[in-house]
């Protein structure tokens, strides 16, 4: 089969200045893509800014010899927002993917968590994706063809000490990727989200050394690659993907437990049931999850 060309395509992708971001311009941009790579170039919470790591990653596509632009506008106001989009409309034409990567800590353990530090790690990644995505959509939409990545996390999926603002954010993004691939559907426009684990200035206390070629981001950028190429066949899913393994993430609900007038005691005395797994459903629509629940009652 042919390789997966981006040719005549442009891609957006946020907080492209370091780690997973540059990863996959760089991937892209190989790939054929005219890329916008955005990039504040702030410290890892969020603080201060720079033009500069976004303008070497294009030195570099263009040393490739590939087609770059670099963008520094915050992904997390409406206005960056708009100017991100409105660079890739005016320097290349068009928008048809957009990586929605850019991100932040602001870890402290729920108790010491502050307000401050709560909105600011949403507001770069539940609403710094959503603004971004609303600024392509229509453009998409207009054309029927749009591919849109988020990035989520295994902190938001599973939890984690420390991430109660990360993993709310990145639970949302699921809720995001999912309306999107929804909303999308009927425009051509694919929506799906990566949870990644790789080597960056995000993660580098946490792995031992030895990991960072293991964990290196070029091994999380394929997948990315993949989802927002035209021939992806899937909108609305999550993938795990880290050291060379790619996994579905799937929300699912078990077989359930049901009485026509439950009490409280009877919901004690059928625990087990009611966390039983198996078999499970897996709703891809509301309609769905609702049948599950109405059915045994109609
Ligand atoms: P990183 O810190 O190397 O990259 C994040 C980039 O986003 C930085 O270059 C930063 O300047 C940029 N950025 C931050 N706020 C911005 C804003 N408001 N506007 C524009 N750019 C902004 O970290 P890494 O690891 O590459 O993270 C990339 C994404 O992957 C993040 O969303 C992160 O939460 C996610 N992630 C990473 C994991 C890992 O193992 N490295 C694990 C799970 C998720």
């Amino acid at each position: 089969m042919a390789d997966l060309r981006f040719d005549g395509k442009v891609a957006v992708v946020t907080g492209a200045g370091h780690g997973l971001g540059r990863s996959h311009a760089l991937m892209l941009a190989a790939r054929g893509a005219n890329v916008v790579v955005n990039d504040l170039g702030g410290a890892l919470d969020g603080t201060g800014a720079s033009t500069g790591p976004a303008a070497e990653v294009v030195e570099l596509i263009a040393k490739d010899g590939g087609r770059a632009v670099a963008n520094a506008d915050d992904v997390s106001t409406p206005e960056g927002a708009d100017a991100l989009i409105r660079t890739a409309l005016d320097v290349f034409g068009r928008v048809d993917v957009v990586v929605n990567n850019a991100g932040i800590l602001r870890d402290k353990s729920f108790g010491k968590m502050t307000v401050e530090e709560f909105d600011a790690v949403l507001a770069v990644h539940a609403r710094g994706s959503f603004l971004v995505s609303r600024a392509a959509f229509p453009h998409m939409k207009e054309q029927g063809y749009g591919r849109i990545v988020n990035t989520s996390s295994p902190s938001g999926l599973f939890g984690n000490f420390g991430q109660a603002n990360y993993a709310t954010a990145k639970m949302g993004l699921v809720g995001l990727t999912k309306t999107l691939g929804i909303e999308g559907a009927r425009a051509g426009i694919k929506a799906n989200a990566i949870a990644p684990m790789a080597w960056t200035r995000m993660t580098e206390t946490l792995f031992p050394a030895e990991y960072a070629r293991k964990l290196g981001p070029e091994k999380v950028s394929p997948l990315v690659v993949f989802l927002a190429h035209e021939s992806c066949p899937t909108s609305g899913e999550v993938f795990s993907v880290g050291a060379g393994r790619v996994a579905r993430v799937f929300v699912a609900e078990g077989p359930g437990w049901r009485a026509d007038d439950p009490s409280a005691e009877a919901i004690r005395d059928n625990w087990d049931a009611i966390l039983a797994e198996q078999p499970y459903l897996q709703p891809t629509t509301l309609g769905e999850q609702w049948g599950a629940s109405l059915k045994e009652m109609l």
